[in-house]
């Protein structure tokens, strides 16, 4: 049995109470669904800045109603040290911090809004988090923080420079985490996704991701972009891995903590090679695009690859990865054809 498989077995046995903020978001509503079907109370917090209540609503449609009543929402900011406090009040076990303001184009854009929601927000939420003795505090990290560090695969100790105020709020989440370790022997875990996709990941927006902007596009038949050549490539992790992440990080020994882990399949594929296989998968859930894509400028900010080690995570948190880049696309697919009503 995996270390997955077992914790799943001893939290619907044992069932605690768990913190998702960013709740209303693409990992955060994935995240409140596994862990209700896995008979857990959850409380979310959420401010609706990117995300969405149907997404909530499309939860509450997944589970049983015995289920869904576990689920207590709070709309919220984690801007406001008051708001971190009220979502803890409810004698909470484990923390999954998700809520900030993703993408690398919109912190360029406005760094200053990037930066409360980023640096501001996960600062009141750690505090606010070892302030109610908390058993666990799992952090949404990022990949971004590789930077401009050229080797590949991705090991964890060695990260560049940042490329981004992005990948600075989610450096100084690190800093931040290892220094509650050593001051306060506060001890969490970072996770550094790399690209993750899947169900309820918004397609629409301008700082939407490339598979969801992608897929939609091509229901709807519009243009496709490729920024630069296409040969740009990236770890593109399926959601229920990193849903496995976040439950194997919060249940994690003592000695797994005060760390970063990669979150990814420990593959790269090319955006050239991305684009075929949404093709693919279309079609096999019956939809035809057959468009050429248009390529482009590379866009600022962007690192030219990325591709994780995962052997930190396989080997300290008992990660085992089981969906492969192809296996996650073609579940994702069907997901948009009916979001999208193709
Ligand atoms: N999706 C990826 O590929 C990826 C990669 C690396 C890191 N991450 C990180 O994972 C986390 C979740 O990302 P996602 O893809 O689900 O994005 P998302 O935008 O779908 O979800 C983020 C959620 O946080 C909420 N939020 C934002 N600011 C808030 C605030 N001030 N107070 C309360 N809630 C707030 C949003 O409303 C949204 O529901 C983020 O921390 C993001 O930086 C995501």
């Amino acid at each position: 049995m995996t270390r997955y498989e077992q914790i799943k077995t001893e939290l619907r046995t044992s069932p605690k109470i768990w913190l998702v903020t960013g709740v209303a978001g693409f990992i955060g509503s994935n995240l409140l669904e596994h862990l209700l079907k896995l008979n857990q109370t959850v409380i979310g917090l959420d401010n609706f800045a990117t995300g969405h209540q149907h997404n909530l609503d499309e939860v509450q449609g997944l589970v049983s109603a015995e289920h869904w009543a576990n689920f207590k929402f709070i709309e919220g900011d984690i801007r406001n040290y008051q708001d971190c406090e009220r979502a803890l009040a409810h004698n909470v076990d484990y923390v999954l911090h998700q809520a900030a303001l993703g993408s690398v184009p919109r912190s360029i854009a406005d760094p200053i809004t990037t930066n409360a929601a980023n640096i501001t927000g996960f600062l009141n939420m750690l505090q606010a988090a070892k302030e109610a003795n908390v058993k666990s505090f799992t952090y949404a990290a990022s990949s971004s923080t590789y930077g401009d560090h050229p080797a590949l695969p991705k090991v964890e100790e060695n990260i560049g420079n940042p490329l981004s105020p992005y990948a600075v709020t989610k450096y100084v989440n690190e800093l931040y985490a290892g220094v509650y370790a050593r001051t306060y022997g506060f001890k969490t875990i970072g996770l550094r996704y790399f690209n993750v996709f899947g169900q309820r990941q918004d397609p629409d927006g301008a700082y939407a991701a490339v598979i969801p902007k992608w897929t939609a596009a091509m229901i709807k038949g519009d243009d496709v972009y490729i920024n630069g050549d296409g040969e740009t490539s990236r770890d593109f992790c399926f959601i229920e891995n990193t849903v496995q992440m976040n439950i194997l990080a919060a249940t994690a020994p003592d000695g797994a903590k005060d760390d970063v882990y990669n979150v990814a399949v420990g593959d790269r594929t090319t955006l050239n090679d991305l684009y075929v296989a949404i093709q693919n998968a279309l079609k096999e859930c019956d939809f035809d695009s057959t468009k050429e894509p248009i390529y482009r400028d590379f866009r600022a900010g962007d690192v030219r690859h990325s591709q994780a080690d995962i052997k930190k995570a396989e080997n300290k948190l008992g990660y085992s990865p089981e969906y492969p880049i192809l296996k996650g696309i073609s579940k994702a697919m069907p997901w948009y054809k009916v979001f999208l009503k193709a």
